[in-house]
């Protein structure tokens, strides 16, 4: 058992609980660890980041975008680095990818387990320009993110208890929530897709996993109850991706607010045409090597021909077409009891 800064302690997980997650994720037998409180879930690597992560030195001017995962983090991301470094689209950074643009910065603890491959973290040209001297041992996406110049953007699916509390005073946070019934399909998705993160079983064996907080990142009824509880903070910009997609153009308004960015109504429109779902997918820029999309010992081919790539639909409510009515009634019964704090999905 370690005990972290943020106080929790951090738990292996062993014996049935850790069988019953190996039985449908085979890719896991490396090993998780549970958070106690709370039962954040991750991989066995994220004890070698989490104090560093919480003491993580931000600076002023600093945005972090902050989402469970498959909420539309990359979509934000994009759309802050683009509102504040490339609002006339003539910035040659924009070439790099976005992950070495707005560092991942809890990333490592997926590199650090044994089964992960150079190909699944591999060291960017940006890594050798930003931190020389560094380790990659040492984490390359910590380090980047320690080494990204001002003004500086980042982006973690942690929530706000494994950062220390005074983050809300010094860095802005763009928070973004999905409705848990596309969020959990997106997520299956992705988990079908890469395989580190392989998932051998049913759709509703997924959702029990979900619903039941065992999945890496666990309960995100709570990360969304810790940002929601925070959203009258004037550094707090909470938004729903339906709204996203609803209204790019009044949200785009609303986060140049937020920004500070005071872009011009041809730089927001730059910005929505630049971020939008078609030219992200066509860019497919997310990860330093595209082509990791083509090798099957990554990504599993047939499920990217039959249901798409990292870029798969970009809709809400898919959920209408996807879950079975004993499904929905599930995940009603779960939204009414866990996300009883106020929140109303879209
Ligand atoms: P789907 O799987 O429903 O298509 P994250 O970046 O947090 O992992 O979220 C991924 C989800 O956001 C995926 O949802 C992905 O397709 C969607 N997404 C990515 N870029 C987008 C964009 N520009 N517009 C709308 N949705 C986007």
């Amino acid at each position: 058992m370690t005990t972290l800064a943020s106080g929790h302690t951090a738990k292996a997980l062993e014996g049935d609980e850790l069988a019953r997650l190996l039985e449908n994720f085979p890719s896991y037998k490396n090993g998780l660890i549970r958070l106690s409180p709370d039962d954040w879930v991750f991989s066995n690597g994220f004890c070698n980041f989490a104090d560093k992560l919480y003491n993580f030195e931000f600076r002023e001017g600093d945005v972090l975008v902050m989402t469970w995962p498959k909420c539309g983090t990359t979509w934000t991301q994009e759309i802050v680095w683009t509102m504040r470094n490339n609002p006339d689209l003539d910035n040659p950074d924009a070439d790099v990818a976005i992950m070495d643009r707005v560092p991942f910065m809890e990333a490592d603890m997926f590199s650090s387990s044994e089964d992960a491959s150079e190909d699944q973290m591999p060291v960017s040209e940006m890594f050798k320009k930003l931190c020389p001297n560094g380790n990659p041992r040492d984490g390359v996406s910590f380090q980047m993110a320690q080494a990204t110049p001002d003004p500086r953007s980042l982006k973690t699916h942690l929530p706000f208890s494994l950062f220390a509390p005074s983050l809300l005073e010094k860095v802005k946070v763009v928070y973004v929530a999905r409705n848990p019934k596309d969020t959990v399909l997106s997520y299956l998705h992705h988990h079908k897709l890469f395989k580190a993160q392989s998932f051998v079983g049913s759709l509703e064996t997924f959702v029990d996993y979900f619903l039941e907080d065992d999945l890496i990142y666990g309960p995100y009824w709570l990360h969304l109850k810790e940002a929601w509880q925070r959203r009258d903070h004037p550094n707090l910009h909470f938004v729903f991706y339906e709204d996203l997609k609803a209204d790019i153009k009044g949200e785009l308004k609303k986060l140049d607010d937020f920004l500070g960015t005071e872009l011009s109504e041809d730089q927001l429109a730059n910005v929505a045409k630049h971020t939008s779902f078609g030219e992200m997918k066509s860019r497919n820029n997310l990860f330093i090597n595209k082509d990791m999309f083509k090798n099957e010992v990554i990504v599993d081919q047939e499920v990217l021909k039959k249901d798409g790539g990292f870029f798969r639909q970009g809709k809400s409510g898919d959920w209408k077409a996807k879950l079975t009515p004993e499904l929905i009634e599930k995940m009603d019964k779960w939204i009414k009891e866990k996300c009883d704090f106020g929140i109303n999905f879209k």
